[in-house]
Formats: structure tokens, C-alpha cells, sequence
């Protein structure tokens, strides 16, 4: 049996967090980066060390015994004659031409009603789409004082290549219910390390508050010159996120905007459909950021997972208790 190391929870299974996010930038690099499997299958773990050193990070002792664990599997993979060179490592990237159209509901299966979600909750309410293990928050963004507000279209830069794409704003009773992928476009942290901070808690105060107790200096400041009332902050290195616009790149180290889901809200019922997504993903590597409206279900069995289908649950944590 080949090994295979997959995107999302298989991995986190059996790898420390540390390792995890170090082999997602691993199979980044893949992606962005030729890699010549002839020179690989020629030289063996020295190419792929280079590699790994040029394009992820210097290879240490322990990531040197990480790679060379990887290329067990590896190895045993191209012996066997199953895979030719790292498709083990690197899944192909699929061509996805549609998403489907997912009923977002709460725990219980029933619909989530869009007049009823909290304004500016503290709470990260997550929902997969359009994979089970690509998560997203879903947000009811308001002022400082908690009152709705109407997030516009906008156009959103990707300070990375400088490309644009059009992010169509929010849905709702107030227009003001937006959702984004909750994985942080740097180098892959999630929920709870990567959330949404309401108003009250973008001050100066929170930068040494305890609990979560990574806001920057860098982001309440680039919240304040923005009149922004709440970000979306990745605890981990301190990227912030704009979810008043498009969740654009407020400050870095990222240099990727958080890709968006395209809702729909339906004004006869007050649910709420998952049917897009636009934006560039980079994490994780699988649908993400193939802008589609088609809501086929040709996700339904995709190699980088399963499709969520035509429903998606809700599940809550609060970063703040
Ligand atoms: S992973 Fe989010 S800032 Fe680095």
C-alpha cells in the first residue's frame, strides 16, 4: 500500500500540527515549484532535500528525519509500481467545473434561519464546503454598535500576483451575512487560531488580554486607519483579514486573501445556500478558488474528498470562554 498523505483530518490524525503545517507547505511548494521527477528518481532524497531547502525553508535534523520518513512511502510506492514518482505526495489537481448548491443547517439538521444569526457573535460558526474538510466561517457582520451592516461587491487584490476578482458581497435581510474559507491563506492554521474579533475586542487591550492573546499592534492599527470595526485575525503569525471587504489581506504575512463562498439567501424561507466560491486558494490545495456558479455535483467524489452534498451543518466554538 502506497502512503498517502491527504489534506485534512487523516493527516492531523497522525501528524503533530507542527508537521502538518510543515508538509502543506511541502505540497505548496509542489504545486508552485517544477519538480523533475527524473532528477528525483536519479538522486533520490538528496534532490528532494534541495528542493525542500530552496523552496519551503532549510531542511534542520528533524525535518531531515520528517522528509525521509515521507520518502519510506514514497519509496515503497514506486517499488510497488503503483504510482509513478510523488503523485503519492502531490495529488493531480482536478478540474472542477461546478459546485453544488448546500442548505446551510445548524447541529440539529435544521435550516439556519438568516434573521436569526447574531450580529457580530465572538462565536466561530463553521460550516464545510464545498468538501467535507474545507471549512468556512459564517458571519453576520454589524457596527461598533452591533447593528447590521451592508457588505458591497467589491473587487479584491491579491497582494501576491496583484490579480483582481470580484467578490459579490453579503446576502440576508441586511445584506450583512458573508462567509469565508477559515483557513488562514499564510501557511494553513485553522479555527480556533484563525477567527473573527467583534468590535469590542479590536483595542490595544486585547493585544495582552489572555484569552486569545495574539492580537498585533500591526492589526488594531491597520483595523483603526480603516475604520473598520472587527477582523478576522490568524493568531499563528498575526496575518489579518478584511471580512468587511471580501476578507482582502489588511496586514501580513499573508499575501493571499481569504477566498470567499458565494450564499444565496432565499427571502421565502430566510435559509441560507452555500453555491460558490471565489477567490485564490492556496489552502487547502483542493476546490478552492475555481470561481463556478454551476451547482452541479461533480464534487461528489473528488480526489481531494468528499462533496458536502446539499447540506452542511454548523458547528460552533467560542475562542474568548
Ligand atoms: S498561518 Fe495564519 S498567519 Fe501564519
Amino acid at each position: 500500500m502506497p502512503l498517502k498523505f491527504r489534506l485534512g483530518k487523516d493527516v492531523k490524525g497522525g501528524l503533530s500540527y507542527q508537521d502538518y503545517i510543515y508538509l502543506k507547505r511541502i505540497v505548496q511548494a509542489f504545486r508552485l515549484h517544477r519538480f523533475d521527477q527524473r532528477e528525483f528518481a536519479r538522486k533520490g532524497e538528496d534532490y528532494l532535500f534541495n528542493f525542500v531547502n530552496k523552496n519551503v525553508g532549510p531542511v534542520d535534523e528533524k525535518r531531515r528525519k520528517f522528509l525521509q520518513g515521507i520518502l519510506v512511502g514514497v519509496s515503497a510506492a514506486l517499488v510497488a509500481g503503483i504510482i509513478p514518482g510523488l503523485r503519492v505526495l502531490v495529488p493531480p489537481v482536478e478540474a472542477i467545473s461546478g459546485f453544488p448548491k448546500t442548505l446551510i443547517v445548524d447541529s440539529s439538521g435544521n435550516p439556519i434561519k438568516a434573521s436569526t444569526l447574531p450580529v457580530n457573535s465572538p462565536i466561530i460558526m463553521l460550516f464545510s464546503y464545498p468538501l467535507k474538510d474545507e471549512i468556512n466561517f459564517l458571519l453576520n457582520l454589524g457596527d461598533k454598535d452591533g447593528k447590521p451592516v451592508e457588505i458591497p461587491a467589491t473587487t479584491v487584490i491579491v497582494p501576491q500576483t496583484g490579480d483582481k476578482y470580484q467578490f459579490p458581497g453579503g446576502v440576508g435581510p441586511n445584506k450583512s451575512i458573508v462567509a469565508y474559507s477559515a483557513i488562514c491563506q499564510h501557511l494553513g492554521c485553522e479555527p480556533p487560531y484563525i477567527h473573527f474579533y467583534p468590535p469590542k475586542y479590536v483595542n490595544t487591550a486585547q493585544i495582552s488580554a489572555p484569552e486569545p492573546d495574539a492580537l498585533t499592534a500591526e492589526a488594531v492599527l491597520a483595523a483603526q486607519k480603516e475604520n473598520l470595526p472587527g477582523i478576522i485575525h490568524c493568531d499563528c503569525h498575526g496575518s489579518t483579514y478584511d471580512p468587511y471587504h471580501g476578507a482582502a489581506v489588511l496586514t501580513g504575512p499573508t499575501v493571499r486573501p481569504l477566498p470567499a463562498v458565494i450564499l444565496e439567501w432565499d427571502s421565502s424561507t430566510d435559509y441560507l445556500y452555500a453555491t460558490g466560491y471565489v477567490g485564490v486558494g492556496v489552502y487547502p490545495t483542493g476546490s478552492n478558488g475555481v470561481p463556478s456558479k454551476d451547482p452541479s455535483s461533480d464534487l461528489e467524489e473528488s480526489q481531494f474528498g468528499v462533496s458536502v452534498g446539499n447540506k452542511s451543518s454548523i458547528s460552533e466554538s467560542n475562542p474568548f470562554s
